[in-house]
């Protein structure tokens, strides 16, 4: 090849490249820098208010938070506790983000594993640290057995067989989630306020599922927090 030849197909390679569009590395630094803003109504380990006012946020698809506050930010699905710290000055992209994956990795027990408190390497603090991040979700009324059959043929195709979700789909997890905050979310697709399947906006799968039903279901998810 010629020289001229071959400084022409380098620098067309170099034009690709540069336009090639980079895919932006995960800053874990400041994933948890922006959670310290969401912390004052979610909790420092995104694990929500018990009275199900805020969710829990910790451990759900980065992919599906991301959605959600893009969502807020364009006003499509209403949210006023939120906005004011979603418009773009506050959170570009990056942040979204950043922060979606940072509490997507947040891991919460429901459990301490025992341990013998009087022994000499016993440390309270580290202890008192572990306690905090523990999540449970409080019993709720109903017809577990019923529930638990109700879940599997209406909801688990997407919502999981355990009722964790799905990373892959992006999929919110109902067990895990506070069962008031889950009321408050079927008031509010009903209303069309969300919108639950992309595919038919219109249309609300819950429209058909009684809340007599919805309320075993919700039994039933309550005892899968774990
Ligand atoms: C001033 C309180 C407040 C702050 C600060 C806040 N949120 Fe929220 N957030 C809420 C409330 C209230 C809801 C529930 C709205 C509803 O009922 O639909 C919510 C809902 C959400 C949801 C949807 C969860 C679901 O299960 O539907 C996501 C995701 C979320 N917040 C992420 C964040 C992130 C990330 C931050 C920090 C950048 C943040 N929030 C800061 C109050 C807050
Ligand atoms: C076809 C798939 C599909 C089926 C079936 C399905 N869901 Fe969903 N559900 C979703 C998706 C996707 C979302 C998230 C929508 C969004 O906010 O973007 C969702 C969100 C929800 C939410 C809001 C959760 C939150 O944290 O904001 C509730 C509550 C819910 N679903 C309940 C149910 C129940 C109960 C059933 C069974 C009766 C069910 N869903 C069946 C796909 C499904």
């Amino acid at each position: 090849m010629s020289l001229i030849k071959r400084q022409f197909v380098l620098s067309l390679l170099l034009l690709l490249l540069c336009q090639a569009p980079v895919a932006r590395e995960y800053d874990p630094d400041n994933g948890e820098e922006i959670n310290e803003v969401c912390a004052g109504c979610h909790g420092e380990y995104g694990q929500g208010s018990e009275d199900g006012e805020y969710p829990r946020l910790a451990a759900q698809p980065p992919g599906w938070m991301a959605k959600q506050l893009n969502l807020f930010k364009d006003r499509k699905r209403p949210n006023i506790a939120m906005i004011e710290y979603v418009d773009d000055r506050q959170m570009p992209e990056e942040d979204i983000q950043d922060v979606s994956i940072f509490l997507s990795q947040i891991k919460l027990k429901t459990k301490l594993e025992p341990v013998d408190e009087t022994a000499p390497d016993f440390d309270a603090y580290a202890r008192l640290l572990e306690s905090k991040k523990l999540m449970q979700i409080p019993l709720a009324e109903g017809d577990v057995g019923r529930g638990k059959k109700l879940y599997a043929e209406e909801c688990a195709s997407c919502h999981g067989k355990q009722g964790w979700g799905s990373h892959k789909k992006d999929t919110p997890m109902l067990a895990g989630q506070y069962t008031n905050y889950l009321w408050r979310q079927v008031e509010k697709l009903r209303k069309r306020l969300r919108i639950h399947e992309e595919d038919e906006p219109d249309k609300e799968l819950l429209d058909d599922v009684k809340d007599a039903d919805l309320k075993d279901i919700f039994a039933y998810l309550s005892t899968m927090d774990d």
